[in-house]
């Protein structure tokens, strides 16, 4: 099938490079020339495990293709993705902006007497297919001079629910697929377009191996107002499941229980489930707040205060800063105090820095005048390149970062942090204070050997 895939970042470039693995033609629409030019070359722009060889074997193949030029790509595209960013504006409502430019180029391109599905896959507030369409007409009219024939075009909804880190994993076995059309045809087409994942019908890659236990993946065939809602409640059940868990260890840590041991408790019932329950610094990245905030804004279009929401919300700010609040109570002034920081991406296995807690806590700490060391294994580039204006030093190993630092904060849970033992990171800091943001180290442990060690809800 031909495919066109507007918005080559993290979802539009993996949905379409594994598309062209599984035999599709693709062609990725950016409006970013550098990019562009780094997939055309096979240099994945982003960081994710496995991206470096599918996209030289797919490039190779001649399958994957990227360009600016929407005309190059729109007219023989029989399904036309939609993967552009959806950030968040002030409000809380995402700006839509991306979307209208992209929805408006498709109409441009479209040719009369063919048909094509368009597809939302970025985040997008309920109903945004009804606007869609009017953008994608408002672009045909602009080229043609008529509106387009009702059976032109159709708009359809397909949420992504990948991770970054495990992009390609999960988009090869995801847990299921949701398809939101109004038609029967486009219904049809995606799901022709999907039957090599859903029936499980291709040979997995190298890099990717199919679990062991991946049966077929079970598609939910619905309407778009419905399949554009699982993505929102997806997202909202699992940003609460973790505020949840950090609410917990915030009472764990005052009544004196030990949060891992909790959080292990309830996680075997299998009604909980033990995944998304890690005590820590909060959640972060580019889709839980922004689709948590859209949701709300959302709610509130309608007259519904979504209470939970809000307090999902308010316990991860709270969560953030909760470091701080430990490094306080340790070092009392952090004036002039060298402190160390361990991770910058929101989680592990990405470069992402999106509305990461290392953001909140590194502005918060400069705004207290202590002086900051940081260490990621893959971020450093993007901090650098996002925010060069930010007074903070960078460190060239873990280690590294702790020299003469007082006190080591950590933010992510990189692997690679995890090979130091308390006792030799301890030596590397002048006082040896360690503020544990991901609960990675033992606490009995860090006592043994004499360490302020403060972790989260134990
Ligand atoms: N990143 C994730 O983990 C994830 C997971 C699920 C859903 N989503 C959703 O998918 C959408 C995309 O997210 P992302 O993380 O891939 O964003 P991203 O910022 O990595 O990529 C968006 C890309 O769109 C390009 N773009 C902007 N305007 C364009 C236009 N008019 N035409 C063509 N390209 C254009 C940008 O240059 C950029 O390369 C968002 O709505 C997001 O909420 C993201």
């Amino acid at each position: 099938m031909n495919v066109a895939v507007f918005g080559a970042g993290y979802v539009g470039l993996v949905t379409g490079a594994v598309l062209a693995e599984l035999g599709h033609r693709v062609m990725l629409v950016d409006v970013d020339t550098g990019k562009v030019q780094q997939i055309m070359r096979g240099i994945p722009p982003i960081f994710e495990q496995g991206l470096p060889e599918l996209l030289a074997r797919t490039r190779a193949s001649g399958r994957l293709e990227a360009t600016i030029d929407p005309q190059a790509a729109v007219p023989e595209a029989e399904v036309i993705f939609i993967a552009v960013g959806t950030p968040p504006l002030a409000d809380g409502s995402p700006n839509l902006e991306y979307v209208h430019q992209a929805a408006l180029a498709i109409g441009a391109g479209m040719e009369p007497d063919r048909s094509y599905v368009i597809v939302n896959k970025a985040t997008v507030p309920i109903g945004s297919a009804n606007l869609v369409k009017l953008w994608i007409e408002d672009g045909y009219v602009s080229r043609h001079g008529e509106v387009p024939a009702p059976a032109l075009f159709t708009v359809a909804s397909n949420p992504e629910f990948l991770r970054e880190g495990t992009a390609i994993h999960d988009t090869l076995y995801p847990d299921r697929i949701v398809l939101g059309a109004d038609e029967d045809w486009a219904m049809e087409r995606l799901q022709t377009l999907y039957r090599p994942i859903v029936a499980q019908a291709f040979a997995p890659p190298g890099e990717n191996p199919r679990p062991h236990d991946r049966g077929p993946v079970p598609v939910i065939a619905t309407d778009r107002l419905s399949a554009e809602m699982i993505k929102y409640a997806a997202n909202a059940f699992l940003s609460t499941k973790i505020s949840f868990a950090n609410e917990m260890a915030n009472i764990c840590e005052r009544v004196g229980a030990d949060i891992s041991t909790v959080t292990y408790g309830i996680g075997l019932d299998t009604r909980i489930g033990p995944k998304f329950l890690n005590a820590g610094v909060g959640w972060g990245g580019s889709c839980f707040g922004k689709d948590l905030s859209a949701l709300i804004y959302t709610a509130k279009e309608y007259g519904y205060q979504p209470r939970l929401l809000e307090s999902t919300q308010e316990v991860n700010n709270e969560q953030r800063l909760i470091v701080i609040k430990r490094l306080q109570d340790e070092l009392k002034t952090l004036k002039g105090r060298r402190i160390a920081l361990w991770g910058l991406s929101f989680k592990p296995g990405t470069d992402d820095l999106r509305d990461a807690p290392a953001l909140s806590v590194i502005a918060e700490l400069l705004r207290l005048n202590a002086r900051l060391t940081v260490y990621d294994p893959v971020a450093m580039d993007n901090i650098q390149r996002q925010y060069p204006d930010l007074d903070i030093r960078y460190g060239t190993s873990p280690l590294g970062a702790l020299k003469g630092a007082e006190a080591l904060v950590i933010l992510t849970e990189w692997d690679e942090f995890r090979r130091f033992s308390l006792g030799t990171i301890a030596a590397e800091l002048t006082l040896p204070v360690i503020i544990d943001g991901r609960n990675l180290y033992d606490p009995a442990e860090a006592q043994r050997l004499g360490i302020r060690y403060r972790g989260i809800g134990r």
